[in-house]
């Protein structure tokens, strides 16, 4: 069967999210804390892994099925062995309309500078890169390693001259951690192809040790850009933009802010996350997700699969970041970023 699915909640399924690997050179302290990803941590065994041949046979269901856009993301993507083979696989595929699908990626930008003509060459359209502070100290209080921020710069720069700008920039602000940044980074971009955006510290997972006070409101970063660069709100790009758009009045671009902790934007949510071992979570927030690769792996046809997405896709009802509020306790154990992607 083809065509679209909607959730209990009546939203469409249009994006896939696809975790390529669960290890990441960096630890960055909201997302893989180095005392829980230490050297004893079990990443998954390479046999855990769904090989390129099984990701793009789920990936062209869930295509047949309403997605079109598919973003690679991890733990960090480019670790993954062979990346590019991959990414041509993916852009080989065709939605039911015979068009291709947006297919873009989330790094850390270690690897761009290397990577980005190859990645351009394979078929990718866009990056986005994390980047949480402009200076080297500040950089390594967020990462918890020695990596010089000028080659992450050049790394994104390599990407615009690859072609695959407008690079889109992702800072967690964590609060009395890297906000003495927000300046810097806004200054810095500000002129520039890039998209900076600022995402609120979230509560994903179950090993960084949230609390409420380290969140700084995403009203807060606007209002303090806005008093030295003056800022107006802009339409969203499409419904169910993670960002909220606020561009420069002088015109020398935008800047987005992604607040999924003061203004939760699951009403119009169309994300499923398949994990590197071929579950699929339909919330960032999920404790349990859907097996898909037994299915693969015991032979189990197309149309299984493509019935598999749509009985979990029909069931959905998540709205976590709605709820989160309202709940007393968080909900049992909380998968990972690393392990289901950003
Ligand atoms: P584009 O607008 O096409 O670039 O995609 P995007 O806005 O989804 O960008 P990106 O993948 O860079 O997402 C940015 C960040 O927003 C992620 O790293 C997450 O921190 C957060 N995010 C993305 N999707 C969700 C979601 O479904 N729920 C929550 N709570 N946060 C999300
Ligand atoms: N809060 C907000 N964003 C997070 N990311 C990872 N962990 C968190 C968190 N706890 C985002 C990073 C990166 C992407 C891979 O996921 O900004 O851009
Ligand atoms: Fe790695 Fe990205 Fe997680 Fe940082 S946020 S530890 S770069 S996967
Ligand atoms: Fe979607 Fe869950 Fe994020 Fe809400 S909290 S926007 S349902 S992934």
């Amino acid at each position: 069967p083809t065509g679209w699915l909607s959730d209990s909640l009546g939203r469409p399924l249009h994006d896939l999210r696809i975790s390529v690997t669960d290890r990441c050179n960096f630890r960055c302290v909201y997302c893989m804390p180095k005392d829980v990803f230490d050297k004893q941590y079990q990443f998954l065994p390479h046999s855990d892994l769904l090989t390129f041949e099984e990701l793009t046979r789920v990936a062209a269901q869930f295509v047949a099925h309403g997605v079109r856009k598919i973003r690679l993301t991890g733990g960090e993507p480019l670790l993954r062995k062979n990346i590019e083979t991959l990414i041509g696989m993916l852009a080989a595929l065709r939605t039911p309309e015979d068009e291709p699908v947006d297919l873009t990626l989330t790094t850390n930008g270690t690897l761009l500078k290397q990577k980005a003509q190859a990645l351009k060459d394979a078929g990718l359209k866009r990056v986005t890169v994390s980047l949480d502070s402009l200076d080297d100290e500040g950089f390594r209080r967020m990462n918890d390693v020695d990596f010089p921020v000028a080659r992450v710069l050049e790394g994104i720069d390599a990407a615009h001259a690859a072609g695959l700008g407008p690079v889109k920039i992702n800072m967690v602000v964590k609060k009395g951690v890297n906000d003495d940044q927000i300046l810097p980074m806004a200054r810095y971009f500000k002129g520039t192809p890039a998209i900076l955006r600022f995402i609120e510290y979230m509560d994903v997972g179950s090993s960084n040790g949230w609390r409420m006070d380290e969140v700084l409101p995403s009203a807060e970063v606007v209002r303090l850009i806005a008093t030295e660069m003056p800022l107006e709100v802009a339409d969203p790009n499409y419904t169910g933009e993670t960002a909220e758009r606020w561009r420069y009045v002088d015109g020398s671009g935008e800047i987005g802010v992604i607040s999924s902790v003061t203004q939760a934007f699951c009403q119009d949510c169309s994300r499923a996350r398949l994990s590197t071992e071929g579950r699929v979570y339909t919330c960032l927030f999920a404790s349990e997700g859907h097996d898909l690769r037994s299915i693969v792996r015991s032979g189990g046809s197309d149309a299984e699969i493509a019935g598999a997405i749509a009985a979990l896709w029909g069931q959905r009802g998540d709205r976590y970041s709605e709820l989160r509020s309202a709940l007393r306790e968080a909900p049992l154990r909380k998968v990972e970023m690393s392990y289901i992607g950003g």
